[in-house]
């Protein structure tokens, strides 16, 4: 249950600098803002492995943490922050197809979602994308903390209907202030790159 090793291995920009370990890697996608890093510390029992800001847009390339040389963590650059020019959309659109179309180490997505909010386009996209290269798909929707308990089935149909769910992905609710699904997530992550 405890983490003895956690650390950024190398910020990649393109294949030639992604590790070449061959452990199994989990990445991790969603829009800008939507508590990627902070899964990664919540996940990970340390404040600031991964970089976390209040200003969106923070995570500007693919950073690889190595987690007791067993799985790396993938915390790549959120989408759907407006202030991105053109230019910088179509770079993170390159890095990503990159990373997804050629990565045999990849064996699962997690997908952030705010569970808050109905998934925008973008979310559904990012979804699909996953389905499109085969990828088994974990949601993960944040910030738990901020909506009541009586409302969290409501609010879970609302996510799993607005992504069309498949059955053999799974879906959790997470906090990394209360810590809700922490350990869940940890046993679902495990089931994918222990065997
Ligand atoms: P980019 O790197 O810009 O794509 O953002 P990110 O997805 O990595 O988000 P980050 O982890 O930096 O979190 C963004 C903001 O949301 C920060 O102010 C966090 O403190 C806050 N936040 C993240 N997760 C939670 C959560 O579970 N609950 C609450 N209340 N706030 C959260
Ligand atoms: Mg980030």
């Amino acid at each position: 249950d405890k983490i003895h090793y956690a650390d950024i291995t190398i910020s990649a920009v393109s294949p030639s600098q992604y590790p070449d370990d061959g452990i199994p890697e989990i990445v991790l996608a969603g829009r800008s803002n939507v508590g990627k890093s902070s899964f990664i510390n919540t996940m990970v029992n340390r404040k600031n492995l991964a970089r976390t800001s209040g200003k969106p847009g923070k995570t500007r390339t693919l950073n690889f943490f190595n987690i007791e040389n067993e799985l790396f963590f993938v915390d790549v650059p959120g989408y759907g922050y407006a202030q991105v020019s053109n230019a910088e959309q179509e770079k993170w659109g390159v890095m990503m197809n990159e990373y997804f179309a050629t990565r045999e180490e990849l064996v699962l997505g997690v997908l952030l979602v705010d569970f808050r909010h109905e998934p925008t386009n973008l979310d559904i996209q990012m979804y699909e994308f996953f389905k499109y290269f085969n990828i088994p798909v974990l949601v993960v929707a944040t910030k738990s903390d901020k909506i009541k308990k009586s409302k969290h089935n409501k609010h879970t149909s609302m996510i799993k209907k607005a992504l069309k769910l498949e059955s053999e992905d799974t879906f959790y609710p997470f906090s990394s202030v209360t810590k809700e699904g922490r350990k869940e997530i940890w046993n679902e992550i495990l089931a994918y790159t222990r065997n």
